[in-house]
């Protein structure tokens, strides 16, 4: 297993991203425990990017979302599909950008200091599965190389993943 014991990643987004895929393959390498690699992947992107004051999973358990593997400060734990940024994502499946949380109608305000929010959608074999959530302190944090990095590393946590 690989451990993440250096500094965070630098340089441009893009060489960011690479190297937290590459730091997540290590993690999942072997191991198809979806919440053990969904706690390691929360961690990982909680150690790997600056300016984050959220990150973590929200797992589809039936008719609703359910809290996952996190970190940071404690977050409510169901979500309604369609609701908030994660249900939008969700239910929409597809990824989410919020520039400012304040403009988005109806975002959850799990922890105040959230200002920028990006959401992916997590899907295995055409079936939702959840989403992976990060969130920000400063307005306008992600932008589309943060969503295309975070969609890579979710369709790593899936295909290394079983069933949640
Ligand atoms: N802000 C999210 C809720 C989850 S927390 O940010 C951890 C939303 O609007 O769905």
């Amino acid at each position: 297993m690989t451990t993440f014991a250096g500094e965070r990643p630098s340089g441009p987004k893009a060489e960011i991203y690479r190297e937290l895929a590459l730091m997540a393959k290590g993690l999942f390498d072997g191991e198809s425990d979806a919440i053990a690699n969904a706690a390691n992947l929360s961690a990982l992107l909680w150690m790997g990017l600056d300016r984050l004051n959220w990150a973590g999973f929200y797992f589809l358990r039936g008719p609703g979302l359910v809290l996952g593997p996190f970190q940071g400060r404690p977050a409510c734990v169901r979500i309604e599909l369609g609701k908030g940024v994660c249900g939008t994502a969700a239910a929409e499946r597809r990824t989410v950008i919020v520039p400012d949380v304040e403009e988005f109608p109806g975002h959850i305000a799990c922890d105040a200091a959230s200002r920028s929010e990006l959401v992916v959608p997590l899907i295995a074999g055409g079936a939702l599965l959840g989403v992976l959530d990060l969130d920000s302190p400063d307005k306008a944090r992600f932008d589309a190389e943060d969503a295309k990095g975070i969609e890579t590393l979710a369709a790593l946590w899936a295909a290394a993943s079983g069933p949640v």
